[in-house]
């Protein structure tokens, strides 16, 4: 494998590995010598801590009662975790207002507990996640009181022990034609843009130590559709702060893709996100992953492109200091949405092979995703932690 130390630097196999790079995407270079995460000397979350920025990855009820091997990599690798489900409304739905099923989202909060992790709350509210049952509720009233119940009882258990809540999960869609660029869906279409307020406010009531986040995706590319996504993300946050909602920090989620195309451009994100720190606002990169569904089966090309992808995004996004924490969505492709095939279709691979969007593979060994991340924690800029 060329993450072998041998096989890494001789300069023939270099060779045809860069000629292979360039003829996929244009403009791929090849890493620097990676830190090797080999060594297992190296671990991410330490390597963060050294430039004041905190390294997690989502983890599941499940994960921690079933695969130990795993839970002792993340031990080893991670200072923050975020449940991936077990915090979601309708994952926690038993069918019934009020009577939600708090048992995994225990076991992973006892988990950061006991292990002296940063715990991320995902998330309070999202469209995407919300019980069946809330639907049917009649009236904007009984709406309103579901949703300030559900803040209350899920940010209250956890009250003082999460680091920052993903109030609201992908409050943009500039495609349903609202002027504001808010997306059109449950909570809005009831109670309007003002669910937005109402939600961050008990949040903050409720658990005042916790961060209160805007998480939101595409928002990472050089494409007239995600510039247009940005700027109504920006519009809503300036909203907020002038209606005095209480906001601490945006959340970028970063599912990226190793294809090259659509156009990253580290100049135009540096931007993005000097225009949210000049909010007075933290940045959280909150979901990081990058996919491969159009690259060559070849596992070797494959993890260099996927690499090179974490290295150009997180070089640029590290540049920022209001950047404080990187998440990636999930530590090894031993547990992964998209290698589970769970959502995003567009995003699978067609051939059966199987993805490697992460930075150890299914066997737990470092991937040269692993060395570009722990490269671009070594060349950050410190910063003063948050
Ligand atoms: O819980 C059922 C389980 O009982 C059943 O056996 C299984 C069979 O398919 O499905 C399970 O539910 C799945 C759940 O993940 C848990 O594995 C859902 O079908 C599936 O839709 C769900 O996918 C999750 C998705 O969010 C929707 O909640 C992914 O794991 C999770 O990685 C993904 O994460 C989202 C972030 O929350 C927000 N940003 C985008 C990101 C990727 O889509």
């Amino acid at each position: 494998m060329i993450r072998t130390g041998r096989r890494r630097n001789d300069p023939g196999r270099r060779r045809v590995l860069t000629a292979g790079l360039a003829a996929l995407g244009g403009g791929i270079s090849l890493m620097m010598p990676p830190r090797s995460c080999a060594a297992q000397a190296v671990a991410l979350r330490r390597l963060a801590a050294e430039r004041g920025l905190v390294y997690g990855t989502t983890i599941s009820a499940a994960q921690i009662n079933n695969d130990q091997v795993f839970v002792d990599l993340v031990l080893q690798q991670a200072g923050l975790v975020v449940a991936e489900n077990d915090m979601k409304w309708q994952d926690m739905d038993r069918g019934e207002q009020g009577k939600d099923d708090y048992g995994p989202a225990d076991t992973v909060a006892a988990f950061a507990l006991e292990n002296d992790l940063v715990l991320r709350g995902h998330n309070l509210l999202w469209y995407y996640r919300t019980p069946n049952w809330f639907f049917d509720l009649a009236t904007r009233q009984d709406q309103e009181r579901a949703v300030v119940e559900h803040i209350q009882r899920l940010a209250g258990r956890y009250r003082g022990m999460i680091h920052s809540w993903d109030v609201v999960n992908e409050p943009i869609e500039p495609k349903d034609g609202r002027p504001d660029g808010l997306r059109t869906a449950v909570f809005l279409e009831t109670l309007g843009p003002e669910y937005l307020d109402l939600a961050y406010r008990v949040a903050r009531e409720t658990d005042p130590s916790a961060r209160l986040v805007v998480n939101e995706y595409d928002v990472e590319l050089d494409t007239p559709d995600q510039e247009t996504r940005r700027t109504a993300l920006l519009s809503l946050l300036e909203r907020m702060q002038r209606s005095g909602t209480p906001v601490d920090a945006v959340g970028i989620q970063a599912h990226l893709s190793c294809s090259g195309s659509p156009p990253f451009s580290p100049s135009r994100l540096r931007r993005f996100l000097a225009d949210l720190a000049g909010l007075g606002l933290t940045i959280q990169i909150t979901e990081l992953d990058v996919t491969d569904e159009n690259a060559p089966a070849d596992p070797v090309m494959r993890d260099h492109l996927v690499a090179d992808t974490y290295s150009r995004f997180l070089d640029a996004a590290l540049d920022e200091a209001a950047v404080k924490v990187v998440v990636t969505w999930g530590l090894s492709d031993r547990h992964s949405w998209i290698v589970r095939r769970e959502t995003n279709e567009s995003k699978w691979r067609s051939d059966g092979v199987l993805p490697r969007p992460l930075p150890f593979d299914a066997d737990l060994k470092p991937k040269p995703a692993c060395e570009a991340i722990a490269n671009a924690l070594v060349h950050a800029p410190s910063r003063a932690a948050r």
